[in-house]
């Protein structure tokens, strides 16, 4: 496999990163997913734009332009005839001395990428996914997409060991977002998501469906909504780039539309299919 380090595409075995390296001693560092149909990097733009907003929410310069950071990541794509799968990229602050400081001005951020060969999960699309309620434990700053995850890997482990596909967050009643997703609600007709603030990552993939649901006469609300409202939806989405338009058919043992997946999420499925092909 071929891996993007430090601007050269090289043999993953090639990689050397620093046992000092900011992101593997203080999680300091931000990142993104992207998605490719057939070669073809899905949302490319927003998904840079958003990488380097987080990077500056956190005061970390990436040393490359958005132009070459495209570059970057299309010669990462080539390199491994990539066809439909991930790409992940990352940049952290850099290898230097531990301590909680920024480093001294030189200490450049290190910007590494791979990618994963990946067939859409057309599975869950069809049938839905089960999920579950827990609290939202993690930081206040959830519209970075930092690397620092454990809030969220605990969340989605404590899913996983109940069956479930996802971990549905809830502050003090309020649902935000899921522990790698989003999660939009339908109720007699019109499409609720918690609005784009720091209590959640603005997805592109929730943008994309906003999108859709413009496309097919479906009103948005980006309003929030509470655990109790979550149950009573008539319709239920989880969201992400890996996820795509994953509908829930069921939160822990309430069943959501009897368990069958209802019609505005096949319209959104069919207008976000249209969109990747
Ligand atoms: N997760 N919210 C959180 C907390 C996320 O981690 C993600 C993405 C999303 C959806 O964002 P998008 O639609 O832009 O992928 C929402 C990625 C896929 C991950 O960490 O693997």
């Amino acid at each position: 496999m071929y891996v993007l380090w430090n601007g050269n595409i090289v043999k993953q075995e090639e990689v050397v990163i620093s046992q000092e390296d900011r992101g593997y001693q203080l999680g300091d560092g931000v990142y993104e997913v992207i998605k490719a149909y057939d070669g073809q990097l899905f949302t490319i733009k927003e998904h840079i734009d958003r990488l380097y907003e987080s990077a500056e929410k956190i005061h970390l310069v990436i040393p490359y332009t958005k132009d070459v950071m495209h570059k970057m990541l299309h010669d990462l794509v080539e390199a491994n005839e990539l066809t439909t799968g991930h790409v992940y990229v990352q940049v952290t602050r850099g290898a230097a001395p531990r301590n909680h400081l920024f480093p001294e001005p030189g200490v450049e951020a290190v910007v590494t990428g791979n990618i994963t060969f990946k067939e859409r999960p057309v599975e869950n699309f069809e049938k839905g996914v089960k999920v579950t309620i827990m609290e939202d434990t993690r930081w206040l700053h959830c519209d970075i997409k930092s690397i620092s995850l454990l809030g969220a890997v605990l969340a989605k482990q404590a899913a996983a060991e109940k069956g479930c596909y996802e971990a549905v967050l809830h502050r003090d009643g309020i649902v935000t977002e899921c522990a790698a997703s989003n999660v939009l609600g339908i109720k007699d007709g019109v499409l609720y998501t918690h609005p784009a603030n720091h209590f959640i990552l603005n997805g592109i993939t929730r943008r994309v469906i906003i999108q859709c649901a413009h496309e097919i006469g479906l009103p948005v609300k980006e309003e929030a909504f509470t655990v109790e409202e979550l149950l009573a939806m008539d319709e239920l989405i989880v969201s992400s780039t890996t996820s795509e338009v994953t509908p829930i058919v069921q939160v822990d043992e309430h069943k959501i539309n009897d368990g069958i997946v209802g019609d505005y999420t096949r319209r959104l499925q069919a207008s976000f299919a249209q969109r990747i092909a």
